[in-house]
């Protein structure tokens, strides 16, 4: 018996030998500069790995692909190299908002055609493309018999870092989902962690590691198995599998942004260009623009989501907002606890939550038409509580309610634990989900398309991660995904470098609902903000997103009024962004161009330590004059003290010739408006 099943294997191995002889040479290709360079290979036992190196060195060295399945047998043996397609594209394209309008997607594509040799000889591709700042691989599975009933119990993708180096990281899988701070460690003492992975290696080449489109399929965490070495570790189902797929199917782009420093891991256009192509048309209805709204008194406690004496949300308080909305320029103007569905306890259970019914005390269509004649639109808040299916089975009534009140944007919440948000399939069976698993990826989209049924945007929070999916459906102009404006209000506030990390870490997934503007400086129980006031300004350049909140009350801002008139001028909608320079977790200095006009703004933060730095203006238009307008920390600013509030704000004439040194304090920063003279 033994023998005979030895036979049998000899057999098949020397029926697939001229395959494999065949297999043997690596396959490679390089970006369209020929810096970064790939290599497929065959390595012992059949199994296919990849590598990666940039302008001649390591940067991922040997890694195995392939896949565990549930239901048939693995798929990372026994295989050989049947074939290879390069092309190379290079094309620009627009982005309706952004922080860039041109967007050059110039790379060259290598697909490795794979196939078993023996048993069940399954076919599949892997294809890369490889730009100029990074590599981005997927795995393209053709309908085959052998692959029937092949549901993902896990992707076998390697990235093994050629050296170590200094890692920004948070936990994956933890019950607070995206919510947690960053961790700097050495490369090779990081957990399992939620991507981006953002990496500075050891000769001083960053690298970050994600995932473009992520379209049914469940979020990708990286596991670290030893050292350097990191192997996929794909998002839970609700069954058995991690990700169910029937005929043909393909994973999302696995990504890694290379550059020799913090400022080209911001500026690579990877992960938009991995992305199809704009599905909803026409989506010049929405525009881009500034919120404020009532909310930092509910998170600071004073006011409740919840019916009662402390309600925030009713016609009298929005229409204050409206009010100052409207006496600044704001669009829009955010409503929290309009609807029913708060009274109890909504953590986790948002089955009483309805969409198109306002509160006795929100007078929906009286604040609809107040707020039109003032020229500012709600913006309709609609948490779910991780009831998903609940929120599915409103959809029709609460964005045609949302249309009808003339709202472009809601926002939404899936306020649970992780792995808590409830499927409830139309037979009846319930079913506990994670934020990032296959089913939320596709929930994320049915939201994307029946909000834009009504021409309505959205922002999500307690999100799936951003995965550049924005250019796809471009009415999902934001999301949350990580610690916010809100952990500020209470206790455990983030620290001042937390911004600098966001930078290069989950920035780099698309645009971020921090909801910036806290220029009061205090959370709950008067708890001060580690934060300068300049800070505050600065992150309306440094932290993108085509609808930014002036997170503060109106009352608050009364008392600030020299320095919000940064807030008043800043836009949400850029032509070019530059990033002058930067360090992960350190500082970043930004320059962001109006979209379609001249003037320049310029946003600089750093973290706890007190720093100066230095930046010529050449992104200015040569032989133009630009009044400058500089909000800078005073010169005994510190996020410390009371002086958390001392700033300076100077007015300069400024050209391209110019260069500016400016000291940010201790959690400070600086933001500056360069308005064109005509
Ligand atoms: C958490 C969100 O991040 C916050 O903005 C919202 O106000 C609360 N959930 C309530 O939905
Ligand atoms: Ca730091």
């Amino acid at each position: 018996m033994r023998t005979g099943r030895m036979i049998l294997a000899l057999l098949a191995l020397s029926a697939s030998l001229p395959a494999l002889a065949q297999a043997a040479a690596p396959v490679t290709a390089t970006s369209p500069d020929g810096a970064i360079a790939v290599e497929v290979k065959i390595v012992e036992d059949g199994r296919v790995a990849y590598s990666i190196s940039r302008k001649g060195q390591p940067v991922v060295t040997t890694s195995r692909l392939g896949f565990l399945f549930t239901d048939v047998a693995k798929l990372d043996r026994s295989l050989a190299i049947t074939g290879q397609d390069v092309r190379t594209s290079d094309d620009t394209w627009q982005q309706p908002w952004g922080e860039w309008r041109q967007i050059r997607n110039n790379y060259r594509e290598l697909k490795v055609h794979l196939a078993e040799t023996v048993r069940l000889k399954r076919q599949f591709d892997v294809t890369f493309r490889i730009y100029d700042d990074g590599v981005g691989f997927r795995y393209e599975v053709p309908d085959q018999t052998a692959m029937h009933g092949a549901n993902i119990a896990e992707e076998l993708t390697e990235f093994n870092f050629a050296s170590d180096g200094t890692a920004w990281w948070k936990p994956a899988f933890l019950w607070n989902r995206e919510e947690y701070l960053y961790n700097k460690t050495p490369l090779s003492a990081v957990a399992t962690v939620d991507t981006p992975l953002t990496v500075k290696l050891a000769d001083g080449t960053h690298v970050a590691v994600h995932e473009a489109a992520l379209v049914d399929f469940s979020g990708m965490a990286l596991a670290r198995s030893q050292g350097t070495s990191f192997r996929a570790a794909l998002t839970p189902g609700s069954g058995k599998a991690k990700v169910i797929k029937i005929g043909s199917w393909s994973t999302p782009w696995r990504t890694l942004i290379i550059a020799d420093n913090a400022a080209g891991l911001y500026t690579s256009h990877l992960m938009l260009n991995l992305n199809e192509p704009n599905k909803l048309g026409d989506v010049s209805w929405f525009k881009p623009g500034k919120f404020n709204g009532v909310w930092w008194n509910m998170i600071k406690g004073e006011w409740t989501w919840a019916r009662g004496p402390k309600h925030g949300a009713t016609t009298a308080n929005v229409k204050r907002y409206i009010d100052f909305a409207a006496a600044n320029g704001i669009p829009n103007t955010l409503v929290e606890g309009w609807n029913v569905g708060w009274d109890g306890d909504w953590f986790g259970d948002g089955n009483a939550m309805d969409f198109a019914r306002p509160t006795e005390d929100f007078d929906a269509a009286e604040l609809a038409s107040y707020a039109r004649s003032k020229g500012v639109r709600l913006i309709g808040h609609h948490e779910t509580g991780g009831s998903a299916s609940h929120y599915e089975a409103q959809f029709d009534k609460a964005f045609k309610f949302a249309a009808d009140h003339g709202e472009m944007v809601v926002k939404t919440g899936y306020v649970t634990d992780a792995a808590q948000i409830e499927r409830v399939d139309p037979d009846g069976s319930a079913y506990r989900e994670w934020h990032e698993g296959q089913w939320m990826s596709n929930h994320f989209i049915r939201v994307a398309e029946a909000a834009a049924k009504y021409k309505v945007a959205f922002d999500s929070h307690e999100p799936i991660k951003g995965t550049g999916l924005q250019r796809t459906y471009p009415n999902w102009v934001a999301r949350e995904g990580s610690r916010g404006m809100e952990y500020n209000s209470w206790s455990g506030k983030n620290p001042p470098e937390h911004e600098a990390n966001l930078v290069f870490t989950r920035m780099l997934e698309g645009p971020m609902d921090f909801t910036p503007g806290v220029l009061s400086l205090t959370g709950e129980k008067g708890s001060a903000i580690l934060s300068t006031e300049a800070k505050q300004l600065a992150l309306y350049v440094v932290l993108y997103s085509p609808v930014v909140m002036a997170a503060d009350t109106p009352e608050n801002y009364a008392q600030h009024m020299d320095t919000f008139k940064f807030i008043r001028d800043v836009p949400t909608d850029w032509e070019d962004t530059r990033v002058l320079n930067g360090e992960v977790g350190d500082y970043v200095t930004m320059a962001r161009k109006v979209r379609g006009g001249k003037d320049w703004y310029v946003g600089g933060i750093g973290d706890e330590e007190a720093r100066s730095v230095s930046f010529d203006l050449t992104f200015l238009s040569p032989g133009v004059k630009y009044d400058a307008e500089i909000y800078r920390d005073g010169d005994d600013a510190d996020y410390r003290t009371e002086k958390r509030h001392s700033v300076a704000i100077e007015k300069r004439v400024l050209t391209s010739a110019d260069k500016l040194t400016l000291r940010m304090a201790p959690g400070g920063g600086f933001a500056i408006r360069l308005k064109a003279r005509k």
